[in-house]
């Protein structure tokens, strides 16, 4: 078996990091996967998760198995974090909730659900362009992807007419995967106007929206703000689908912290749903890893270090909006012939450039610069010390 077997592609994301890694030139620079580096080039550890380890440390907890649904007190207070303190939902017991492995295993799980409910095969509608990664989570967990309207290449904006568009000629009672905020990978938004149409124009149809949550509190800076697509849904009476990742804006991600929440008609409802979701969970990994889990509801059960965790984020989300001024600023400081406005417009952990592939495998070549072939760049991975050297890399390849 294992002699016939043909040797199968890096992951455009992943795979960065490991040619990144093998790469010997002193001035290579890692802008592919999307993980937060301080601006010492350096990964990031929050002193408000720091302070919870030590906690979670004295507990001197055991580390019997999760339930299936995880820390019910992880999940609980992830619930709360998006929906809401105060949301009705929540209040009245109809979100069914479940930790995950972090967004990924939320998506996936969900997909699942999905394929089951609604069959095999039948559509779940992803913005063109997405994450990378949504579309063989869903073709694997047995849906058919297709892509609605997102990216105008014109404007280096949001197709926003393209969208509703697309959202009024699909089938009624479709499932759309939306970006809940900092839109991977393009960066671009819909303004909460696009947001309250885009609510109105799915109720109509029916439609189911899946919010994929990845960065909360990492775009704006402001968790609640960062949270308003998904609050203005849920009051606008949809049964939406979340799912949630602690990855960047707790800078857990190695301990995979996620959750995946369904909101109900009713709490009987919620819990047939759960019951469901779990029966998809059990074969696919028993449970979920409790470590993070316990940092996550540590921080976000204590006021203070609530708030201590709050202004990092922000520090983090402010530190990428400088670079982004930087590399701009650098950009046309070199009389560079594009416009770079939409680095700055764009908001989250990522840039799309609007490099072709070619440039961007030009870049890589001349420059040592690692970043995904669709041109985007991650933000996070800018410093002071390398912005320059980027901006004069991208001004040699594209003019
Ligand atoms: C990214 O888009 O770079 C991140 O979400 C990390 C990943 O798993 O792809």
């Amino acid at each position: 078996l294992w002699s016939e077997m043909p040797m199968g592609p890096a992951d455009p994301i992943l795979g960065l990091t490991d040619a990144f890694n093998k790469d010997t030139n002193p001035n290579k620079v890692s802008l592919g996967v999307g993980a937060y580096r301080g601006d010492n080039g350096k990964p990031f550890v929050l002193d408000s998760v720091r302070k919870a380890e030590k906690l979670v440390l004295d507990k001197s907890l055991n580390h019997e198995y999760a339930g299936i649904a995880g820390v019910p007190d992880f999940t609980k207070l992830s619930l709360a974090f998006a929906y809401g303190k105060d949301s009705p939902a929540l209040t009245e017991n109809r979100v069914a909730g479940v930790q995950t492995l972090s967004g990924t295993g939320a998506c996936r799980v969900m997909g699942e659900l999905f394929a089951r409910f609604r069959g095999t095969g039948s559509a779940i509608y992803v913005p063109n362009p997405t994450w990378g990664n949504h579309i063989p989570i869903f073709k694997n967990a047995g849906l058919e992807v297709k892509k609605y309207r997102y990216f105008d290449p014109e404007t280096v904006g949001l197709d926003f007419e393209g969208l509703i568009s697309d959202v009024q000629a699909a089938e009624d009672e479709s499932v759309f995967l939306l970006h809940a905020c900092a839109h991977n990978p393009t960066g671009i938004d819909p303004s909460q106007d696009q947001w309250a149409e885009l609510s109105k124009v799915m109720k109509s149809k029916k439609h189911t929206a899946f919010f994929d949550c990845a960065y909360q509190g990492f775009a704006s800076g402001d968790a609640e703000l960062d949270a308003w697509a998904i609050r203005r849904f849920v009051a606008d009476g949809h049964c939406i689908a979340l799912a949630q990742s602690f990855a960047k804006n707790f800078g857990l991600y190695g301990q995979r912290i996620g959750a995946l929440s369904v909101v109900c008609n009713d709490a009987e409802e919620a819990e047939r749903v759960g019951s469901q979701i779990k029966i998809v969970i059990r074969p696919m990994y028993s449970n979920p890893p409790v470590h993070g889990a316990r940092l996550v509801a540590e921080i976000l059960s204590d006021e203070a270090l609530s708030q201590e965790w709050s202004g990092e984020c922000k520090a983090m989300a402010d530190r990428i909006i400088a670079m982004r001024t930087a590399l701009r600023g650098h950009l046309e400081g070199l009389k560079s012939g594009r416009s770079w406005e939409h680095i700055t417009d764009q908001i989250g952990m990522f840039c799309y450039t609007g490099l072709t592939q070619e440039e961007v495998l030009k870049v890589r070549e001349d420059s040592h610069i690692y970043f995904t072939n669709d041109g985007r760049i991650s933000m996070a991975g800018i410093t002071t010390a390398n912005v320059k050297y980027v901006a004069k890399s991208i001004y040699a390849v594209t003019g």
